[in-house]
């Protein structure tokens, strides 16, 4: 156990005594794929040392080997849901599973560790900014009522041009999502305006993805989006930089064939109807 926690505290000893632990079995896996790169992912959420700073998070430290593969296939399988969870679990094979869930079953669990010391998430910081002179530059893709709140879908030049000619939205593409409070009647449905879409108040908050050459490298393998980056800004544009983006990434990873975008279908239909050339 010792011997574990002083090796995750000086981590180039730490990534040798796993890539040691993960080599022989991960023979066959890309290079990218190495041992110690995968349990970067899991820091990011878990924390350094597996002692998780979320209420929402659970402890991976000290628990048992077979339970945490048992539950690693669990939302690989779907039989335990989370969507975060189910897009890292699905990454993985049955082998490094077993090499990961054996690293942090033999570090100490919470009890040695009463607290996650603060700065002990390696949280992943967004490095996109809030485009000037929003909307200006940006296309309205798609508008919906999601429960008391209207969103407003916008994409920038870069990324309407690549979804007409279905490419890979590039280098420098954005997608913005404006958040605002709709304008219930008294049936509480959603009012319309004048052009027949759903009315709504000042925008509340933001939430973007941008892609910028080279913002993929030092992010987690299991994690990485290519080279997007993720971020939340309040109404005045000012960035959230409290945020993990791990969250935000993990779950949009599966997307990768649409360039990690969910609503590519509304995208690229936005730009073939005339209104949006
Ligand atoms: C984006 C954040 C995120 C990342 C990255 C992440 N996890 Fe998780 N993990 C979670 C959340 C959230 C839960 C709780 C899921 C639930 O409520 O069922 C969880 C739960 C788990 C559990 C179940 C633990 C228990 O006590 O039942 C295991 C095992 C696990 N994660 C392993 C891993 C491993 C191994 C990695 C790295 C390869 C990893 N996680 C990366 C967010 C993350
Ligand atoms: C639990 C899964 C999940 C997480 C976590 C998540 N998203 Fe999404 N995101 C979605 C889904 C699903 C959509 C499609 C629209 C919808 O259903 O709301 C979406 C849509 C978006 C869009 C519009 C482009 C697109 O992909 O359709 C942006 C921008 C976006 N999310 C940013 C973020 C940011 C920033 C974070 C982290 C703070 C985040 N997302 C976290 C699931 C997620």
């Amino acid at each position: 156990m010792a011997r574990a926690t002083s090796l995750l505290r000086r981590p180039s000893t730490f990534a040798l005594a796993l890539a040691a632990l993960l080599g022989p079995i991960c023979a066959a896996a890309a290079d990218d794929r190495a041992g110690a790169t995968l349990i970067t992912a899991c820091q990011a959420c878990h924390g350094k040392e597996g002692i998780s700073e979320s209420a929402e998070i659970p402890n991976l430290a000290g628990q048992k080997q077979a339970y945490l593969v048992k539950q690693l296939q669990a939302f690989r399988g779907g039989t335990r849901k989370n969507d975060l969870m189910a897009a890292i679990a699905g990454q993985l094979g049955d082998d490094e599973m077993r090499a990961l869930a054996l690293v942090w079953s033999q570090l100490p669990g919470a009890a040695a560790a009463t607290s996650a010391p603060a700065g002990s998430i390696a949280a992943l910081r967004s490095r996109m900014s809030f485009p000037a002179g929003f909307p200006a530059g940006f296309t309205l893709y798609e508008t919906v009522v999601d429960g008391g709140q209207v969103a407003r879908r916008y994409a920038n030049a870069v990324a309407l041009r690549a979804a007409r000619e279905g490419k890979p939205l590039p280098d420098g593409a954005a997608i913005i999502v404006a958040n605002h409070p709709a304008q219930l009647d008294a049936a509480r449905k959603p009012v319309l305006d004048a052009a027949g879409q759903p009315a709504a108040g000042p925008v509340l908050s933001y939430a973007g993805m941008a892609v910028r050459d080279g913002w993929g490298q030092d992010v987690p393998v299991l994690l990485r989006n290519g080279d997007w980056d993720y971020a939340l800004f309040a109404a005045d544009g000012s960035r959230r930089d409290g945020l993990n983006q791990a969250a935000c990434l993990a779950c949009h990873k599966p997307q990768a064939a649409d360039s990690y975008v969910f609503t590519m279908k509304a995208l690229r239909a936005a730009t073939a109807a005339p209104a949006a050339r």
